[in-house]
């Protein structure tokens, strides 16, 4: 069994799919290990250090590869020399980027999407979407305060005090509770809104203040997987009433709503803006998915009406070692969960495999791409 950890193509992605930790442990497994020379460049991983793990270190690491790791889908061009029936295990984002999802059919590739995990209390450590939100909620607080032209906590100073800034939290999923938890940590009065009435409990242990459409019915917000589903029209009306009101008094906004499938809602217009003081940072972590902040732009600081709007189209590449490192843990525990010692090999069971498998004997086969 031969795995591989390519080098990551896409613009901007600095992390890598393996560390050498999780190198030593496929080892111990029993699988050989071809690391693509420079793979972890970008994550302040050497190549001595993969190779000091057990690694092979190639130019040619998809070469007679079984399995090939990566953080983003590699291109099908870089597959060549891969087993035929190869795994490819990595973050594919199957509904943005289809047509190489077909191309993994077409070269009879099984083409097996992280994103897909399903939200289970045995797969929660082989959840990527998880492990890479927490850290972008983090990493956007610190970048929003970055550009903060004040101070996040109250000082007392004999010069006079300097007041805490006051921070709005729009999503409360996994990088939404880290965004509360970093801002409070730095001193920020915080506050969180967002559609599933479940987090309400969740902010508030966290020491912020829930901002909440009570009003309407369907405030519940929850559909499968604990995703959140799209909301009423009404919903949205109260919800935008609701924001204007507040979002007025905020210093710092941090949107982090997604709703799986579709673009990113949109939370907060540029009139919105207009009404938030001069200085006040936005930053948009939906940005790549479309946006929760009209004119907002992935990589670009946008300064509308006095007020910075900022979004990284890969935020987790701005922590890329911390990032790479929880990745291939991921990668890890889920491949050792599934590893039929006898066969040498992992062979998945039918509600994770059907769950993340998309493509199989040439065909793209996953319900969700099919329906
Ligand atoms: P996500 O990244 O899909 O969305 C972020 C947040 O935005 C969510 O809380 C969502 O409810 C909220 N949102 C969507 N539309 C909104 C709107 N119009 N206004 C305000 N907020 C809006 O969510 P994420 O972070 O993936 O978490 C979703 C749930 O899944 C959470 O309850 C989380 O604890 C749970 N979860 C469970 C796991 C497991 O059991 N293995 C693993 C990871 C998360």
């Amino acid at each position: 069994m031969r795995i591989a950890v390519l080098k990551e193509t896409a613009n901007g992605e600095s992390r890598v799919a393996a560390s050498p930790e999780t190198v030593k442990k496929f080892i111990a497994l029993g699988a050989s290990v071809a690391v693509q020379a420079g793979a972890g460049e970008g994550a302040s991983v050497s190549d001595a250090e993969f190779a000091a793990a057990g690694a092979e270190v190639t130019k040619d690491a998809a070469k007679g590869a079984d399995i090939v790791l990566g953080v983003q889908g590699p291109d099908p061009k870089a597959l060549k020399g891969a087993n035929p029936g190869a795994w490819i295990v990595a973050g594919l984002d199957p509904f943005g980027q289809r047509a190489r999802v077909d191309d993994y059919a077409k070269a009879g590739f099984e083409a097996l999407a992280m994103e897909f995990m399903p939200r289970i209390t045995r797969a929660q450590s082989m959840d990527i979407l998880s492990s890479q939100s927490n850290l972008a909620g983090y990493k956007a607080v610190i970048e929003a305060a970055n550009a903060y032209g004040r101070a996040f906590p109250m000082m007392m100073t004999a010069a006079g005090t300097v007041s805490a800034a006051k921070c709005f939290v729009m999503g409360v999923g996994v990088a939404g509770l880290q965004a509360i938890a970093t801002a409070r940590r730095l001193g920020a009065q915080v506050s969180a809104t967002d559609v599933r009435s479940a987090t309400k409990e969740q902010i508030q242990s966290l020491g912020a203040k829930p901002i909440f459409v009570e009003s309407v019915a369907g405030i519940e917000g929850e559909g499968a997987g604990g995703y959140a589903t799209e909301m009423s029209e009404e919903y949205q009306k109260a919800q935008a009433e609701l924001v204007s009101s507040h979002i007025a008094k905020q210093d710092i906004v941090i949107t982090t709503a997604l709703i799986p499938g579709r673009a990113a809602p949109r939370l907060i217009s540029d009139a919105q803006i207009a009404t938030m003081k001069p200085g006040s940072v936005i930053f948009d972590l939906a940005v790549a998915q479309g946006g929760n902040v009209e004119g907002s732009k992935p990589d670009e600081v946008v300064v509308r009406h006095g007020v910075k709007i900022i979004g990284w189209a890969n935020t987790p590449a701005h922590l890329a070692a911390d990032a790479s490192a929880l990745f291939a843990r991921n990668l890890y525990n889920f491949l050792s969960a599934f590893w039929d010692k006898e066969q040498g090999k992992p062979v998945l069971d039918e509600e994770i495999g059907n769950a993340i498998r998309l493509t199989h004997g040439g065909k793209v086969v996953n319900e969700r791409l099919l329906g």
